[in-house]
């Protein structure tokens, strides 16, 4: 009889209060439970850190449920079964889960993806091929819709998701801008990635800089940030400037209190008038059943060499919390992933 495995996990200890520490998880050990009939035993192999995770900790109404105070911290994984009492799996099979930041977990098999590693990496099911990629192509499709020679802007473009929406564009024909954090990320999606123009935010004549580089305006504006990237873009839109939002990252730690301040609301509602601007919010899942061409298409860009990815592999589920921290002020350089075990 095989020894019942330890599983170590990472809790939400407590709330944060604007921006996340350290001291907000808490690292705990625990044997896991016997299997019943029609279960799998999970062994993390790869858990993705993603923005959200930072709304997940806050107890604000929001499109989804909090994770309770001790409970686990929520997380797309690749995993192996370890052990299987369902027919479905066996030993060794690699899967996509949702099981959080820990080591193990039980699952029923409902909510797993079996992956094939001859196909793909496994580590692509949690980023370029998965939720951060799908959720480029969804915006793009359904609400960004680039055509040839427009221009298109993305923030946070080096990382998951902006630098698949700007290669995406790219391959529309659209002229692509990418807004990224520091030098070294600028190069990337430049030379790299092929964006035509990419600029550093932390440049003190930044929103100059983007308004030189869109003489022409801009068309799509690929929300991902916010703040005083937002405020840059926003006099440049075009009539009938699409601007799926996806994410406000640079408002994550602010609570409700990203209400007060300045207020802009009466001139960004001015323009959504007099332009005719079309801001569209959306989570990624509601497009769920354009998946399968997703993975289709991207798959195919991937093999054509014209869909490449970065990825930012940070060792051990114990420097997860100072890995996500990180993320939250752009430390992280290309999809982040925490390797939890070989
Ligand atoms: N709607 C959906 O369904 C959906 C799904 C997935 C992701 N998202 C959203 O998409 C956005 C990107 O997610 P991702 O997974 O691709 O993350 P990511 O880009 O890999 O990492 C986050 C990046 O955001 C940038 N950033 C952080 N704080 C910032 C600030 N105050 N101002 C400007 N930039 C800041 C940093 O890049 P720089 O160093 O380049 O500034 C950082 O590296 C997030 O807002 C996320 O919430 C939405």
């Amino acid at each position: 009889m095989t020894a019942q495995p330890v599983a170590t996990r990472i809790v939400l200890a407590s709330r944060p209060s604007g921006k996340p520490v350290a001291a907000n998880f808490r690292l705990e050990r625990e044997t896991v439970r016997d299997l019943a009939e029609g279960e799998v035993l999970l062994e993390t192999l790869y858990l993705s850190l993603d923005p959200y995770m930072r709304g997940r900790m806050d107890d604000a109404k929001s499109y989804a449920k909090p994770v309770d105070v001790g409970g686990v911290m929520e997380g797309g994984t690749v995993a192996r079964i370890a052990r299987s009492r369902n027919a479905a799996f066996k030993a060794g099979d690699i899967v996509l889960s949702h099981s959080g930041w820990q080591s193990h977990a039980i699952s029923d098999g409902a909510d797993l993806r079996k992956l094939d590693p001859q196909t793909a990496p496994i580590t692509t099911a949690l980023g370029i091929l998965g939720m951060p990629g799908f959720t480029a192509y969804a915006g793009l499709r359904n609400i960004g819709k680039p055509k040839e020679g427009e221009t298109l802007v993305v923030a946070a473009a080096s990382g998951a998701v902006g630098s698949a929406v700007g290669q995406m564009a790219k391959i529309s024909g659209a002229r692509v801008v990418g807004i990224a954090g520091g030098p070294e990320k600028c190069d990337y999606i430049r030379q790299a990635l092929g964006f035509d123009v990419a600029i550093d935010h932390h440049a003190s004549d930044f929103p100059a800089q983007i308004a030189a580089a869109c003489p022409k305006g801009i068309d799509v504006y690929f929300e991902n940030v916010g703040g005083h990237v937002w405020s840059a873009v926003f006099p440049l839109l075009n009539d009938f400037a699409r601007i799926p939002v996806c994410g406000l990252i640079a408002h994550y730690n602010e609570g409700s209190s990203a209400l007060s301040g300045h207020d802009q609301l009466p001139a960004v509602m001015r323009a959504i008038l007099r332009k005719s601007l079309a801001i569209r919010g959306f989570i990624q899942r509601e497009f769920a059943d354009q998946r399968p061409d997703f993975y289709q298409q991207a798959g195919a860009w991937i093999t054509e060499g014209r869909l490449k990815y970065k990825e930012d592999i940070v060792d051990g589920l114990e420097n997860a919390p100072e890995a996500f921290l990180g993320l939250l002020e752009g430390r992280n350089f290309g999809k982040l992933i925490v390797r939890v075990a070989p």
